[in-house]
């Protein structure tokens, strides 16, 4: 297969860990016959720099024409702490969503069995997490109207949802769950809001077009209570942008560490796929960060394109990194492996062999992927 891959490293740590998502594509493209090519764009605190935007317009085109985007993460300490600056990072991730329409946002969280001590819950309530986050990703509070007074002393974002944005991201989350455990729990605050309440109304009219999947509704207090004491009763999560963001958050602490969650932002025309953690700017060019979630969000964007072996391929090699134990410091406090090593364990360790046609088979046998 070929494929224009578009590369926005963006700030922090996001150029060093996608290096090595890059560098396991390319150990794809050679164990499995594929070609792909690549494209580097500026994006977030790098691009105000350079050219006084977060998201260029040539990095905008770049990317509706590429066939995937891997992003690397965004964000700067300059900005975090200044609420005043009137031009941030973010907006550049935000508004390349927004353009590319990318409203669904999946976010697996899956327990790494060699990880299972390295929780900061207790082993026997994480052992058996395996669930999929489908956070909606181009609407909401994130994008409504944000007002503030001329003197600066009041202000207000609108969280709006209309119902064609609601249904579109439920149905996927419904096939999905079809083709897992069949359960979905839609996650809202519809005791409160009104956007919420709508939510509800829509994803239960859908759920009677599914009368197969095991459907409940639960509060966002409640939600977050349930997913840190019992996680694995979860399946298919399908909730706002809020309220996915600050859920699927959650997650790195059920797997024990944000460096690992991958993510999936699909929308008709394109996809992105990006690593869950943030531009951690206190760990740049110190070959530190966790290049894992990175390279599983490229395994994400294999099995986008039906790239199933391929995609267990390095699935298959991060379990072997996982269990050798050849992992950052964020997982081992001892360890002496840097990310460059890490990437370099991975990549060289993607094989076409039969353990990986064993997981494959096993998941089909399951009825479902390896990563979702
Ligand atoms: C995420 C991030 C982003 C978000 C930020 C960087 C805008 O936290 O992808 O989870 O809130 O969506
Ligand atoms: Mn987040």
């Amino acid at each position: 297969m070929q494929l224009k891959i578009a590369l926005l490293g963006g700030d922090g740590i996001g150029p060093e860990v996608l290096a090595q998502s890059i560098k396991c594509l390319k150990a794809v493209e050679e164990t499995f016959n594929h070609r792909f090519e690549y494209v580097e764009a500026p994006v977030g605190a790098v691009a105000i720099s350079n050219m006084g935007k977060p998201l260029p317009n040539e990095t905008l085109k770049l990317c509706r024409e590429a066939d995937a985007i891997l992003f690397g993460a965004i964000g700067a300490l300059e900005y975090d702490n200044n609420p005043e600056a009137k031009v941030r990072p973010e907006q550049g991730l935000l508004r390349l969503r927004k353009e590319l329409g990318l409203y669904a946002n999946i976010r697996p969280i899956k327990m790494f069995p060699a990880l299972l001590k390295n929780s900061s819950l207790k082993e026997k309530v994480v052992a058996e997490t395996n669930m999929v986050i489908f956070r909606e990703l181009t609407g909401g509070i994130y994008f409504g109207e944000k007002k503030i007074s001329p003197d600066g002393t009041q202000a207000s974002d609108l969280c709006s949802y209309s119902e064609g944005e609601i249904s579109r991201i439920a149905h996927l989350a419904f096939k999905a769950a079809k083709k897992r455990r069949k359960k979905l729990t839609l996650v809202d605050k519809a005791n409160v809001l009104e956007s919420s309440r709508l939510w509800r109304k829509t994803a239960t009219e859908i759920s009677k077009s599914y009368p197969e999947i095991d459907f409940e509704c639960l509060f966002i207090d409640n939600a977050a209570v349930q997913l840190m004491m019992k996680p694995s009763k979860f399946d298919v999560i399908l909730t706002d942008n809020m309220f996915g963001d600050i859920l699927s958050g959650l997650g790195s602490v059920i797997i024990g560490s944000a460096g690992l969650l991958p993510s999936a932002s699909i929308g008709e025309e394109n996809a992105m796929f990006e690593p869950l953690h943030g531009s951690y700017p206190q760990a740049k060019g110190k070959n530190i960060a966790n290049p894992l979630a990175s390279i599983l969000s490229a395994a994400m964007l294999l099995q986008h394109f039906g790239l199933d072996e391929e995609s267990n391929a390095i699935v298959a090699a991060v379990h072997k990194s996982l269990f050798k134990k050849v992992v950052t410091s964020d997982i081992l406090g001892s360890s002496k492996y840097g990310t460059e090593y890490v990437g370099d364990f991975v990549a060289e360790n993607i094989v076409d062999s039969e353990e990986n046609r064993k997981i494959n088979e096993e998941n089909i046998g399951l009825g479902k992927s390896t990563i979702i």
